[in-house]
């Protein structure tokens, strides 16, 4: 299970953060999510809201979940949910969109998560994910590993996936989302960002 201590409320405290440009993602994310004021939309690892602050202005409805109850308490945002793991409690097709920033890399039941996506979104709808480029798996947590438990290879139980734009496509042969485009950005640290549609 997911450590509920390895959140961002450990991470996001730091100013010009070595390891994460924090606005750079945000605004990237926001980018490819092609807003519009009607849509609605889902974050998945919501954490305390950095994200979906900034997305809450620009549509009709952005709900956030996290498994992480402290982090969803300090969330400021209208609707903030936890959830118990990948299966969550929405109606097939009540979104426009969905998104999710360094949270596909912990969860551990990843096929599940993406069939929950695809039954959440509207035809045509689009989900996307930022998620770390990583030489070995935890790689990019072995900072909140040190400071969470003093040892840098606990990055390994918080990061139970090392994932590519490629890796990703086989992972999803039978569920009905496809990958439009994916990048790796370099905003301090190589993240990739990958899109999906739902097929219409
Ligand atoms: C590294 S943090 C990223 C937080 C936030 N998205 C950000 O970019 O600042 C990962 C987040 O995913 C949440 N999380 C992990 N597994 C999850 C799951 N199965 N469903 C929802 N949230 C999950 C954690 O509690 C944590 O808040």
């Amino acid at each position: 299970m997911y450590d509920k201590q390895y959140s961002q409320q450990v991470l996001r405290t730091r100013d010009n953060d070595i390891i994460m440009n924090y606005d750079a993602v945000d605004e990237l994310i926001i980018k490819h999510l092609d807003l519009a004021s009607h849509h609605h939309v889902l974050e998945v690892g919501c954490d305390e809201g950095y994200t979906q602050r900034r997305v809450e202005p620009l549509v009709e409805r952005v709900v956030g979940v996290d498994v992480n109850a402290d982090a969803v308490a300090a969330n400021p945002c209208a609707d903030a949910r936890v959830t118990s793991g990948p299966l969550l409690d929405f109606e097939d097709a009540s979104f426009d969109r969905v998104y999710s920033s360094h949270t596909i890399e912990h969860i551990p039941e990843l096929e599940q998560h993406f069939e929950e996506v695809a039954r959440m979104l509207k035809p045509g709808g689009v989900y996307v994910a930022v998620y770390p480029w990583e030489l070995f798996r935890g790689m990019a947590a072995m900072r909140a590993a040190m400071t969470l438990y003093g040892n840098p290879w606990r990055s390994r139980e918080m990061h139970v996936n090392k994932l590519t734009p490629r890796k990703l496509d086989a992972l999803l042969t039978n569920i009905p989302l496809s990958q439009s485009y994916s990048t790796l950005k370099f905003m301090n640290t190589p993240q990739w960002l990958s899109v999906w549609k739902k097929s219409v």
